[in-house]
């Protein structure tokens, strides 16, 4: 056991601390961004800038911070985002961010592209009987045929959803990783995509595009909703939703949900803060689906910001790397407690005795 390092009592501590663990290689990956990270650095600024109103003297007793969601009565609505890679912020990588949320009752989104068997992090989850829901993050492969086995497999483990990544056709300008040179180390990839054959590159006339003649013909698009949905019976969340007209797409395709998300920064620069883009998205819904929201969300005023606006629950991204790099499981479990603690506080404070009434901690001005 490591222990939480002495000084933390923060996730931007966290973040802090983070940057003498990890070596340049890591940083780069995991703080990175696309371009010039703008989107990066507003996605953490729009919800500091999002004010919140306090009611005093409200019954506060018997309050709490549980959430339905796709059926299930969570005890708060905190879920790990699907990130790539976690054994290369700590040896125990992905195991134990499933271990430290399923203590932690936080929702888990295993990536495409963990770097631990797919199997494995289910099955330290699944044990856990105040767990949060166990969801898989899917990239849909060229080869059809192997992303349905990988979909199969997501099913006989034991996922309960699967979250369909639409915002990534190709992966942003990431200057950083270019900058420090970003290799993954040997022996570290994406494990679950294991004996997948790439198609072969396809010969391009001359004044042709690599991105939009080869690469991008084997893209996703709205026609493969279906075809997902077809060979599945789990409900299919679509994450990458930026635009209002996407959100009613994504429910006319079937769609169980939506999550918010641009991809913390690291896809297409100056796309808007998801604190900006969320309000959109939820009245383009008006409840249909649940809308979930990530990027930037650093405290639980955050996470109450979040509900205020609609969202049905949040996911935490860099936060839960840089706790696993401080400390493993025990970082994780760490992030997601101050997290939760602080919501619970920012209730508190607000006089917000459940999240359905988050709605009015926003403070707006009354206008003269
Ligand atoms: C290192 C890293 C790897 C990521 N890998 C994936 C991935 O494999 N699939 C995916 O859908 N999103 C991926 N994301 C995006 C996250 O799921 C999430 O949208 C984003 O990190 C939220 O922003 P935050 O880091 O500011 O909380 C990744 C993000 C990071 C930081």
């Amino acid at each position: 056991m490591t222990g939480i390092p002495p000084g933390i009592f923060s996730l931007a501590d966290h973040a802090l601390h983070a940057r003498q663990v990890l070596d340049a290689n890591a940083q780069a990956y995991f703080n990175g961004g696309a371009a010039d990270e703008i989107t990066l650095r507003e996605n953490l600024q729009a919800w500091q800038r999002l004010r919140l109103a306090t009611r005093v003297l409200q019954p506060l007793a018997g309050g709490h911070t549980r959430v339905h969601l796709l059926g299930r009565t969570l005890a708060h609505p905190i879920l790990v985002a699907p990130m790539a890679h976690q054994r290369l912020a700590h040896p125990d990588g992905e195991r134990a961010t499933a271990l430290a949320a399923a203590a932690l009752g936080a929702g888990l989104v295993l990536s495409t592209q963990a770097s631990t068997p797919l199997e494995d992090a289910a099955r330290l989850v699944l044990g856990e009987a105040d767990r949060g829901p166990l969801w898989f993050q899917l990239y849909l492969q060229p080869d059809r045929g192997f992303t349905q086995a990988l979909v199969q497999r997501a099913e006989a483990a034991g996922y309960e959803a699967l979250v369909l990544t639409v915002d990534a056709p190709v992966s942003g300008v990431r200057d950083r990783e270019r900058r420090t040179g970003f290799a993954l180390p040997p022996g570290m990839g994406a494990v679950n995509l294991e004996g997948m054959t790439l198609p072969a590159p396809r010969p391009l006339q001359s004044g042709q595009s690599p991105l939009f003649d080869d690469l991008l013909t084997h893209a996703p698009t709205w026609d493969d909703i279906g075809w997902l949905r077809a060979i599945t019976r789990l409900p299919v969340l679509l994450k990458g939703i930026t635009h209002p007209l996407d959100a009613r797409l994504a429910l006319e395709h079937g769609a169980a949900g939506v999550i918010v998300s641009n991809h913390g920064g690291r896809t297409l620069d100056t796309l808007p803060p998801t604190a900006e883009l969320l309000p959109d998205v939820v009245q383009a819904l008006d409840g249909a689906l649940p809308v979930l929201v990530d990027g930037g969300i650093r405290r639980g005023t955050d996470v109450l910001k979040a509900m205020a606006l609609g969202a049905s629950a949040v996911l935490v991204g860099r936060p839960i790397v840089h706790g696993l790099a401080n400390a493993g499981a025990q970082g994780v479990a760490h992030v997601l407690r101050l997290l939760r603690d602080e919501l619970e506080m920012a209730m508190a404070l607000c006089g917000c005795r459940q999240l359905s009434d988050a709605s009015s901690v926003l403070y707006r001005p009354a206008r003269g």
